[in-house]
């Protein structure tokens, strides 16, 4: 089944909301490993991954906005309050705002700070922004204060998906799970 219908996600919204996910959790790992390397290959080295990686993070965040729009999310529970309503629309909003800002916010530091990288050492990737040291640090601390939100919506995020299985116990987690259709 690839369109979302009104009870389950399409074999597509799945697979890219869990391939975000996984990378989204990757990438934060590796961001740390980068800036905490002493300086070495190694350090360099695990840059190009986080650079890559969030590209290609950006770049799936295109696609998936791309099918969202075409593809209108499942119903929530009907026994959903208005406000938890809001508060999933709102949540899920932010998510995918951050999963833009996120990537954008890095490649203007890369591009600011004036290290250009080859996209898993093949592309070049062009800057988004003439070299600028100022904008770098700026950057830079865009880049941190996002993370640390994102990691706190997730943190959210999360609890509510668990919420809604163990306590609600409504099918919105399962739905969202490889081969399961929901509630017919
Ligand atoms: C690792 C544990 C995670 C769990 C258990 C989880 C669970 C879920 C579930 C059950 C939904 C469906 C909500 C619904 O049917 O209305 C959902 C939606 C969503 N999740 Fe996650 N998620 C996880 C991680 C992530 C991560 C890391 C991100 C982003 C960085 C993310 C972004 C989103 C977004 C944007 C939606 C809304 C989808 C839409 O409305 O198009 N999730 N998540
Ligand atoms: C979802 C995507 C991304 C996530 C979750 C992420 C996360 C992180 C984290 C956790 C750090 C370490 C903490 C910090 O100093 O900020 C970091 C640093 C960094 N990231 Fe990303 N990142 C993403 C995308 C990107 C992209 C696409 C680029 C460049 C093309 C990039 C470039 C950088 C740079 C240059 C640093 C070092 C910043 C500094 O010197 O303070 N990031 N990132």
């Amino acid at each position: 089944m690839l369109r979302n219908t009104d009870r389950s996600w399409g074999a597509p919204a799945k697979l890219m909301h869990w391939a975000v996910a996984a990378l989204v959790l990757a990438q934060m790992a590796l961001g740390w490993a980068a800036v905490s390397w002493r300086l070495s290959p190694t350090k360099l080295d695990l840059f190009v991954w986080h650079k890559s990686t969030g590209m290609l993070i950006l770049a799936l965040m295109v696609v998936r906005v791309a099918w969202r729009s075409a593809n209108p999310p499942p119903a929530l529970p009907g026994d959903m309050s208005r406000l938890e309503r809001r508060a999933a629309q709102a949540s899920h909003g932010t998510l995918y705002l951050l999963g833009f800002a996120l990537p954008i916010s890095g490649w203007i530091v890369a591009s600011a700070a004036n290290v250009p990288f080859r996209l898993f050492w093949l592309l070049p990737v062009p800057g988004i922004v003439a070299p600028d040291r100022a904008l770098a640090a700026v950057a830079a601390r865009m880049h941190l204060a996002l993370f640390v939100a994102l990691s706190l919506l997730l943190v959210v995020h999360v609890a509510a998906a668990l919420r809604h299985h163990f306590l609600e116990r409504d099918d919105v987690l399962l739905r969202m799970l490889p081969r399961r259709r929901g509630r017919t």
